[in-house]
């Protein structure tokens, strides 16, 4: 993988960890970082030592506090259309990426950050982060999805309470709302949460995960029908050489060996 000038890339294990790297902006998503990130989400679903994917942020103050506020003081009616629908496509590459995307959030993960946590299939967060959508304090609303993807996650009445104050929740709490899976004390905890996750996920047959990620999206998209895009995906999985592994290892009583094909 390329070399980014906002975040960093290592591949560990088929792991391709992801770290917003903008420590003294509080890992803020300027214009730049979230090309970086259209970049490598294109590369990820062609790249077979890729697996799965592992997000996180610089340091131990932030995930992402935001999209950068020094870029966004100057938008007009024109641009701001533009940047919302830039932000929502790349935010949608994410959640539509077949192989596991996480989040491991650390402290403050506010407006684009909270909405790229939100993108991510799951997310893992440590006892100090902080979630929140503070955009109405700026005199504007979350543009990379966040009205969607809250409200889907915690429901409409919390969505519009946390939107509507801009207050900052704590992980416990946010756990509780649904809005992350996991909290762990500390971020490398957090961190081989997420590993132990994926390692789970990667013992499984990856056309099948890849299907579960569009039944699961498929179910909030009100023009399909999530029911029907479930029975095809279903009748594809019985096409694939996963699926007479899996059916025969169980039936031969031993463990399967998935190929993805
Ligand atoms: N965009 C651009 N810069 C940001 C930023 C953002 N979203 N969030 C933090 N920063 C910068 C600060 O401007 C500051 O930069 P400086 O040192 O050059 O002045 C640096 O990160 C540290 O932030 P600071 O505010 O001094 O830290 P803090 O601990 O006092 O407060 C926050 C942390 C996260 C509570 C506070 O920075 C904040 O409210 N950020 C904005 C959150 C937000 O509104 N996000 C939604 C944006 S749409």
């Amino acid at each position: 993988m390329a070399d980014f000038k906002n975040i960093l890339t290592d591949v560990k294990n088929g792991v391709l960890h992801l770290t917003i790297n903008r420590e003294d902006k509080m890992n803020a998503l300027n214009f730049e970082t979230l090309e970086e990130l259209k970049e490598i989400f294109e590369d990820v679903s062609d790249t077979k030592e890729i697996k799965a994917v592992i997000i996180t942020g610089s340091g131990e103050k932030a995930f992402v506090a935001g999209a950068d506020i020094s870029e966004i003081a100057s938008l007009n009616e024109v641009n701001a259309r533009k940047f919302a629908e830039n932000g929502q496509e790349i935010f949608s590459m994410i959640e539509n990426c077949h192989k596991p995307v996480i989040a491991v959030t650390n402290g403050y993960t506010l407006g684009g950050g909270c909405e790229l946590a939100m993108a991510c299939h799951m997310r893992i967060a440590t006892a100090n982060a902080k979630f929140g959508q503070p955009e109405v304090n700026l005199g504007i609303i979350p543009g990379y999805g966040g009205t969607q993807r809250l409200t889907i996650l915690i429901g409409r009445g919390k969505a519009n309470e946390l939107m509507m104050t801009g207050d900052m929740i704590g992980a416990e709490e946010a756990k509780n709302l649904g809005l992350v899976n996991h909290v762990l004390p500390t971020k490398e905890e957090a961190l081989a949460k997420a590993e132990e996750i994926i390692a789970k996920i990667l013992s499984k047959a990856p056309l099948a995960i890849g299907m579960i990620i569009d039944c699961v999206n498929s179910a909030f998209v009100p023009d399909e029908n999530g029911f029907q895009t479930e029975a095809n995906s279903f009748a594809r999985c019985v096409k694939s050489g996963d699926y007479k592994e899996g059916t025969s290892a169980f039936l031969e009583k031993r463990q399967p060996h998935f190929k993805g094909e």
